[in-house]
């Protein structure tokens, strides 16, 4: 088969391979970015399917509209109003596949051959494919614990001639889980905006705060007439509906739109209405809320085994929401190779260096804390604890 050249780019994804394995029910997964699956609300979303497919059932099976269902979108528009004090419409609204789809539509929409993205250190790993999908070349701005720092990427932005897009995980980030400063938003947007260079804001853990204050993000700035912003039903429902969206300018959104039309018509129309079932039926912010409060006593379990099981000079983030706590240990250590001796006492995670589009670091890792309970975590952080001090002490 002769292959299309992008396919050069693009490798079989250590997260996958090992979702795989993660899958045996004796293994303890810190691996994937999964939601707690016991928090699923099965029986209400049993019930307003049932709902859906007796009371507007031909219209749930039927084709539908690439811009998604108008009452989703309406419903978007306004929660997203109040929660981040904009002003959207259904028009400034595309219902997407999740939030990775709206990447790949964003890709589509932006990136030529040879053009340079621009993103935190280390960021999404899918979105890194996305980006290599269309050929473009990724580059790494360094962040600190406010967000990205700024002279890094006006260091870049000057040496860099082609740069089309700005990626950034400003809430909460996968993998780090950290979360910007007001400020710091503020002066990236205004670089940014001197350059001319668009933003997409990926969004997708951001009402998953378990402490510290909320910040509008850069989408809701008045100068933010460059950014695009990705949401996603996945982390406050559930991913298996596979429903995200794009907001953005009405200009940018009709274009996605055509793009949308070529690649899959539109979502799934029974999908778009459970969801709006769901919401009538339902209390979203209840819902939420009980989210917030499993995680929260989640990531606290995780915080204390760190500090009770690995080294003392283990840098690690303390995240204020979403899902994932970043690790960096003591050097030289490598947790590729730590990772096939975890899996033997099983235990998954993620090692660090596939979030790195250029300057890996082999002694990070991402640590989920959302799909285990408590006990799990004390056990396997033990037993992870365990094995960093024997490999250190080699
Ligand atoms: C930063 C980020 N963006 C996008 C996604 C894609 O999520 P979904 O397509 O389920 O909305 C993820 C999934 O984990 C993510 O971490």
């Amino acid at each position: 088969m002769k292959y299309a050249n992008r396919m050069k780019n693009l490798h079989a994804s250590e997260i996958r391979e090992l979702l795989k394995i993660t899958e045996r029910p004796d293994i303890i997964s810190f691996a994937g970015g999964l939601p707690a699956a016991e928090l699923f609300p099965i029986e209400e979303m049993a019930a307003v399917s049932a709902t859906v497919l007796k009371e507007h059932g031909e219209k749930a099976l039927q084709y539908s509209t690439t811009e998604g269902f108008q009452p989703l979108r309406k419903w978007i528009a306004e929660r997203e109003n109040q929660r981040i004090k904009t002003k959207l419409t259904e028009e400034n609204l595309l219902i997407t596949h999740g939030s990775q789809q709206a990447l790949d539509l964003v890709g589509k929409l932006l990136i030529n051959k040879g053009d340079v993205i621009l993103c935190e250190s280390p960021t999404y790993l899918s979105a890194l494919n996305v980006f290599k999908t269309f050929e473009g070349q990724v580059l790494e701005v360094q962040t600190d614990q406010d967000g990205m720092i700024v002279s890094d990427l006006e260091r870049l932005l000057k040496e860099t001639p082609n740069v089309k897009l700005l990626y950034v995980i400003p809430t909460f980030q996968n993998p780090s889980g950290k979360t910007w400063s007001l400020e710091r938003k503020k002066q990236i947007l205004a670089v940014a905006n001197r350059y001319d260079v668009a933003i997409v804001e990926d969004a997708p853990y951001e009402e998953l705060r378990y402490s510290g204050e909320f910040t509008l993000p850069m989408f809701s700035f008045p100068e933010s007439k460059n950014v695009i912003r990705t949401g996603s039903f996945s982390k406050i429902l559930c991913p298996g509906l596979r429903l995200g969206w794009i907001a953005a300018d009405v200009e940018v959104i009709e274009k996605l739109v055509l793009i949308k039309q070529s690649t899959d018509l539109q979502c799934n129309t029974f999908t778009q209405m459970q969801i709006v079932q769901f919401v009538q039926e339902n209390d979203l912010d209840a819902h939420i809320a009980r989210l917030i409060q499993a995680y929260r006593s989640r990531r606290d379990a995780a915080i204390s085994a760190i500090k009770k099981y690995f080294p003392e000079n283990t840098h690690y983030t303390r995240p204020e929401g979403g899902l994932f706590i970043w690790l960096e240990l003591p050097e030289p250590l490598n947790t590729t190779a730590l990772l096939e001796k975890s899996l033997e006492r099983n235990v998954a995670f993620v090692s660090g260096e596939s979030f790195y589009a250029e300057h890996p670091r082999y002694n990070t890792m991402r640590l989920n804390f959302s799909c285990m309970n408590e006990e799990n975590i004390e056990i396997g952080f033990k037993i992870l604890g365990e094995l960093v001090h024997e490999e250190l002490a080699k």
